[in-house]
Order: structure tokens, then C-alpha cells, then sequence
């Protein structure tokens, strides 16, 4: 039987890595992303849509509608991430993060409904250790994780019923694009996107009977402040 998975923010990073080892597994694969994903594979579907617009979260609701029923997997990635101090942080760049990161994940989650599979579907979140712990210079950034985890915990108690699975992952700082542009970081001390795969392949791969709430990891030097 084919196994389907939906991971947004899927043209970089994180969600590239995430998308291409979902194909290598045998997946069919929706990705999700403003900027598109060209990847030529007779299971992968490329879906233009910036979560944070509700109509357009629509559209990809209809396009994930003609090919399956349901999805064993959701994946939710896509978040925007900026360094500024309080001060520096525009009241526009602040809604951006929550309305990205925060509503736009609630977005895809009201709209995934009619595709959970009881006992089967798993919602991977990729979080922060951003929301756990303030870091300075990331307010905007700490504070829609913080809130994206507390919209998790809800809908995890909401669709228990179902015995849909929730994990959260909380990754320390991690080299992807993500940071490109940001100065004053030693990309030496973040984890490479190989040490996020080892940890996501492993919370994809375990028992049906499991799910984790909380996964916290980090580069072995600690978090970078
Ligand atoms: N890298 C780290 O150090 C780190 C650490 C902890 C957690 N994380 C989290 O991991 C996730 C992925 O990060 P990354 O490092 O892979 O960053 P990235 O390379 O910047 O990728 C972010 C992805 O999100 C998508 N995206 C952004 N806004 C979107 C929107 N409105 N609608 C649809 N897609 C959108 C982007 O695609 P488009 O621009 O094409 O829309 C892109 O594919 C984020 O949630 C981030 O907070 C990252």
C-alpha cells in the first residue's frame, strides 16, 4: 500500500533533506513551499502555497484531495527565522514570524483534518530549542516557537481520540540557509543536516505504538548564544 506524506516548506534546507529521504523510503510525497521544488520523481508533488494564506492553503487542500484520502505523515516545517534585537525587530518583521510560523502551521493543521488516518497518521513538527528558552536578539523568533508548541499540545489533545501520533522535534541551531547573511556565528558549532536526518529518520521510523513529545537535541559544544 502507498504511504503518503505532506512536508511544507520542502525547496530548502531541512524540508529538501526531509522530502528527498521520504522519496528514497518509498513515499508519495506533497511538498509544500512559496518558491516551488523541481524534483524529478514520478512521486513527488510540488504544491506552490504560502501557508499563510488561507485561500491559498485551500488550493493545496484540493490538490492533496485528487491523489489520496489520507496521509500517514504531516510535516511541519516551514518557519522564517531573523536576528534582531528587540529594538531593530519591526512590528511587521514580528507578525511575519507569528503569521509564518505560528498560523500558518494552524492553517495546515485545521486543514489536514479530513486526512488523518486513525492509528496511523504521525505530525512531525519541527520546532525549536528556541522554544524552550529565550535566546537575545531572536524575540520574534523565540516567541512563535513558543506559541507553535502550545497550538501542538492542543491539537494533540484534540485528535487523541483519532490515535493520531504527535512528535516535536527541538533542534539547537542546525547549517542550513536558514543563517545565511547571519554574522557572528560559528557554523562549525552547529549540527549538519545529516545529525537532524539521524534524529528525524529515527522519530519517522519508530513503532506506531510510539510518539515524542518532546525531542530535544543539540551540537555536542551546547546551544549557541
Ligand atoms: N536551521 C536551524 O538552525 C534550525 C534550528 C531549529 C529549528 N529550525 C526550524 O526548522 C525549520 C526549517 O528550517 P531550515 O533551517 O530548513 O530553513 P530554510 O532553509 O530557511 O527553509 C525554510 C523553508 O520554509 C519555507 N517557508 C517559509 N515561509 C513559508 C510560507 N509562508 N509558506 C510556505 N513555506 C514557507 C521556505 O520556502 P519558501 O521561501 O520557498 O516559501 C523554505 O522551504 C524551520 O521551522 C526552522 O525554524 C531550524
Amino acid at each position: 500500500m502507498e504511504k503518503y506524506a505532506l512536508v511544507t516548506g520542502c525547496s530548502s534546507g531541512l524540508g529538501f533533506e526531509m522530502v528527498n529521504w521520504l522519496l528514497d523510503e518509498g513515499y508519495v510525497v506533497f511538498g509544500v513551499s512559496r518558491s516551488g521544488l523541481d524534483i524529478n520523481n514520478g512521486n513527488y508533488i510540488d504544491i506552490v502555497c504560502d501557508i499563510r494564506d488561507e485561500d491559498e492553503v485551500r488550493e493545496m487542500v484540493e490538490m492533496v484531495n485528487q491523489n489520496t484520502y489520507g496521509l500517514h505523515l504531516i510535516i511541519n516545517n516551514a518557519g522564517i527565522f531573523e536576528m534582531a534585537s528587540l529594538k531593530e525587530t519591526t512590528s511587521e518583521s514580528f507578525l511575519d514570524h507569528l503569521q509564518t510560523n505560528v498560523q500558518g502551521t494552524f492553517h495546515v493543521l485545521r486543514s489536514m483534518e479530513d486526512f488523518l488516518i486513525e492509528n496511523e497518521t504521525h505530525i512531525v513538527t519541527i520546532s525549536s530549542v528556541a522554544s524552550k528558552k529565550g535566546f537575545a536578539n531572536v524575540s520574534a523568533y523565540c516567541a512563535s516557537k513558543f506559541a507553535l508548541n502550545g497550538l501542538i499540545e492542543s491539537v494533540r489533545e484534540e485528535w487523541k481520540r483519532l490515535g493520531v501520533r504527535f512528535s516535536t522535534l527541538k533542534p539547537g541551531a542546525i547549517d542550513t540557509p536558514l543563517w545565511d547573511g547571519v554574522e557572528d556565528f560559528d557554523r562549525e558549532e552547529m549540527m549538519t543536516i545529516e545529525d537532524f536526518m539521524h534524529v528525524f529518520s529515527m522519530v519517522v521510523d519508530s513503532p506506531p505504538t510510539m510518539q515524542f513529545p518532546e525531542i530535544s537535541f543539540m551540537h555536542k559544544s551546547g546551544v549557541l548564544e
